[in-house]
């Protein structure tokens, strides 16, 4: 049997991710207990890191710990994967040894290959052009704070980057709607995602319009990792892409703010907003190891009672 992965956002079905954000919540509430839940015991998850991360390691190795499983750390500088291995070569072993594979790599291609290589389930922890696991847990912050996503608007303000990708998929799938502003010649890529004809986007030039009446407001850092040698043109491009309060005042009235961190106040966010009463970041933050420990339990072990 071929593995199941987690690749992309539209990899899971509407039921399964609302399983998931259920799931999250029974296995958040047990570590609030601090109940022990080893479903995953003697399990192994790799986790592979091509670029930087604080979150993203944490939630993930934190989360397999507490699991009863374990986890280990590869990164490019110091194994193999930095000199060239194929990557297809790398899945064929690393898949031999563990149970469970979570990579952060550049281009979304890498990972499908190791995927293609792999025997056991793949989890995409950020490529260039999606951020899956992120989005899970910020639409299960959402549904914490605020109740059910469907139906509702999301605003997107500034870069239309891996978050913003991800953001889209998850309005297909769970039939909401997205607003998205950018600054002129860093507009959404037709070839990642549905734009002409999408029900579910709506783009606007002026951000303040992307952001009126919507429940949610949320944004990203303008360079992302990667994407480094283009920061200074940015800086200038995005000036105008601050949320701020100004943003905040005319979304709805409880309108929550979300960003995936790590942030730049005074850049895509003003400290008054991301440390303001309508930030969850931290809750955000959190959800990540919670969602994702609904996650690996799901894909090694299908849908659980206990
Ligand atoms: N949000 C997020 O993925 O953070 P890290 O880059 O710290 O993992
Ligand atoms: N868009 C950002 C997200 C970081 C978690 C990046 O890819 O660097």
């Amino acid at each position: 049997m071929t593995a199941r992965h987690f690749l992309q956002f539209k990899d899971f079905s509407r039921a399964e991710l609302e399983y998931l954000f259920h799931r999250a919540r029974v296995i958040k509430d047990k570590f609030k207990r601090y109940e022990t839940h080893h479903p995953l015991f003697d399990r192994t998850l790799v986790m592979i890191f091509e670029k930087a991360s604080t979150r993203t390691r944490l939630s993930f190795e934190a989360g397999m710990q507490q699991l009863g499983g374990s986890a280990i750390y590869l990164n490019t500088r110091d194994s193999q994967l930095g000199r060239g291995e194929p990557t297809e070569d790398s899945a064929e072993v690393i898949s031999r040894m563990s149970d469970l594979v979570m990579i952060r790599t550049f281009e979304q291609s890498i990972i499908e290959r190791f995927a293609a290589h792999s025997r056991v389930p793949v989890i995409n922890g950020l490529t260039n052009e999606y951020h899956p696991c992120q989005i899970l847990a910020d639409i299960f912050t959402f549904i914490e704070h605020r109740g059910a996503i469907e139906g509702k608007t999301v605003a997107w303000v500034g870069d239309s980057n891996n978050m913003c990708n991800t953001w889209l998929q998850a309005a297909e799938v769970l039939n909401f709607k997205v607003h998205v502003s950018t600054p002129p010649g860093y507009e959404l890529d037709p070839e990642l995602v549905r734009v002409e004809g999408n029900p579910h986007l709506q783009v606007f030039k002026d951000p303040m319009e992307a952001c009126r009446d919507a429940h949610l407001v949320t944004t990203d850092v303008w360079t992302s990792m990667g994407f480094e040698a283009e920061n200074e043109a940015r800086i200038k491009a995005f000036a105008d892409w601050c949320v701020d309060a100004e943003m905040m005042k005319i979304a709805a009235p409880d309108a929550v703010f979300m960003h995936c961190l790590p942030a730049h106040r005074g850049e895509e966010v003003t400290a008054e907003v991301i440390d303001g009463p309508q930030s969850v970041v931290w809750d955000e933050a959190e959800n990540r190891m919670h969602a994702q420990k609904a996650l690996m339990e799901f894909l090694l072990l299908g849908r659980v009672e206990n």
